[in-house]
């Protein structure tokens, strides 16, 4: 990512130029790096484990061929993202399904194609034994179950009726296979994840004294973290952090957390986790038995992924307000935190690079729609230089969420289109459009 800033700017402002703002670049050597360096995390911590990665992070197809090509799988949640899987190359037998409450399209083709599916009811479990049961086919499945630090999660099934959907497993065995537990946890602790993982494999246990010898594997869902920007400089940016620093005072409640650990740490203490006063998480995995998924989506896509925008306008409210409001071609459909009512805070990065002025420019960063909370950054930046109209602004680690989650044809704008590009470090950048 520096080197493509330091060496070729001028290819991405004319991208950006030729192509519309805002632009996503998409950056899939990054993401193959992101791969193999979280096989390497889980094979250190003794671990069993098969990467599936969560495909609503990024909608980009770049990403599905190299997770073909390195022999991963995906973790899809619709009918259609099943599909582009599928077409980018996955086989059916590395496609897990997860989701609440999937509908019978989704089912059959999951039955159809060999897939993994985490079934997150018993009247879901009963609705997908048919589908198999007319299928003349058996479906592999996990049973998504609630964890004891969550018990108010929407998400899963709690003990009475995983016990019931283990038993039904045994009776439905032609129609369906038991060979595991998955689980939906909000936040980023690893302990918290650790003991969810450690409670699913005594449910594997369970499920294996009940009949279901299949029953080994444990889901740890996604939900590794990401790390943006330096954890000094994050608490730093926390204990300082006030109304005043955000356009029209604005309050914001909750972050990411951006300085928080890297997915190869959160690896190492999730796996590393004490389970009892005998055996870490990993060992005690190893000693029953038990392999891994995991299905991250942010932490696969860390720096594999970039925004452009150009700016149209720029509202010098420095003499009144005490600073400035740039306007960007596009909106925040295409970059916010908007979902979480939360602010984007990694600083955007001015092009051209300029000497540093004498005095820094506040500026927070509007979209071109006629909403009033269209920001992409409600934060006072404090750029290097003044900004002027035909400037370009990149987000940097965009990939995770930020680029597409929801983008939006509002104002019958065209969606933002994707370049892949690649080299750009030691050989010369190659970029096309991100097509099928
Ligand atoms: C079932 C499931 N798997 C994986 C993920 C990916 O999470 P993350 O991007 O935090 O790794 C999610 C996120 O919503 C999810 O719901």
């Amino acid at each position: 990512m520096s080197a493509l800033l330091d060496r070729h700017s001028v290819l991405l402002e004319s991208l950006l130029e030729g192509l519309g703002s805002p632009l996503h670049v998409v950056l899939p050597e990054v993401f193959e790096q992101n791969v193999l360096a979280l096989r390497d995390a889980f094979a250190a911590a003794g671990a069993d484990a098969d990467i599936l990665f969560a495909k609503k992070a990024n909608k980009a197809n770049c990403y599905m061929r190299a997770a073909a090509e390195l022999g991963i799988g995906v973790d899809v949640a619709s009918a259609a993202e099943l599909v582009n899987a599928l077409a980018g190359g996955i086989p059916g037998r590395r496609i897990g399904i997860s989701g609440p409450e999937k509908d019978d399209g989704l089912h059959a083709l999951a039955v159809q194609h060999g897939c993994l599916v985490a079934v997150d009811s018993l009247s879901e479990l009963r609705r997908l034994a048919a589908t198999a049961e007319r299928a003349r086919a058996t479906v592999r499945v996990l049973l998504r179950t609630r964890v004891s630090s969550q018990p108010r999660s929407r998400f899963g099934m709690a003990a009475e009726e995983r016990h019931a959907a283990t038993a039904l497993c045994g009776e439905l065995a032609g129609a369906v296979s038991l060979h595991g537990f998955s689980f939906h946890l909000a936040g980023y602790s690893t302990a918290e994840r650790a003991v969810a993982a450690n409670e699913m494999i005594d449910h594997c246990a369970d499920a294996r004294r009940h009949g279901s010898s299949s029953a080994r594997l444990v889901d740890i869902g996604g939900g590794l973290p990401v790390r943006y920007v330096d954890p000094q400089r994050w608490s730093e940016f926390l204990a300082q952090n006030e109304p005043t620093q955000y356009h029209a005072n604005k309050e914001f409640k909750d972050f990411y957390p951006y300085g928080g650990k890297s997915p190869g740490q959160a690896v190492r203490d999730l796996m590393g986790h004490p389970v009892d006063d005998r055996e870490t998480l990993a060992q005690r995995a190893t000693r029953d038995g038990i392999r891994f998924i995991v299905e991250p989506g942010r932490a696969l896509l860390d720096q594999a992924g970039f925004t452009l925008y150009r700016v149209e306008q720029v509202d010098d409210r420095r003499g009144t307000d005490g600073y400035a409001i740039v306007t960007v071609a596009g909106s925040s459909f295409s970059l916010s935190e908007q979902w979480f009512d939360s602010d984007y805070l990694p600083d955007p990065i001015l092009l051209p690079p300029h000497q540093a002025a004498e005095e820094l420019f506040p500026s927070c960063v509007a979209g071109s729609t006629c909403l009033e909370n269209d920001l992409l950054t409600w934060r006072k930046i404090a750029f290097p230089r003044p900004v002027r109209r035909g400037d370009h602004l990149v987000y940097l680690n965009t990939a995770g969420y930020q680029m597409d989650s929801n983008e939006s044809p509002f104002h019958d704008a065209p969606l933002p289109l994707k370049v892949v590009l690649r080299g750009g470090d030691k050989n010369p950048p190659r970029w096309r459009l991100d097509r099928l």
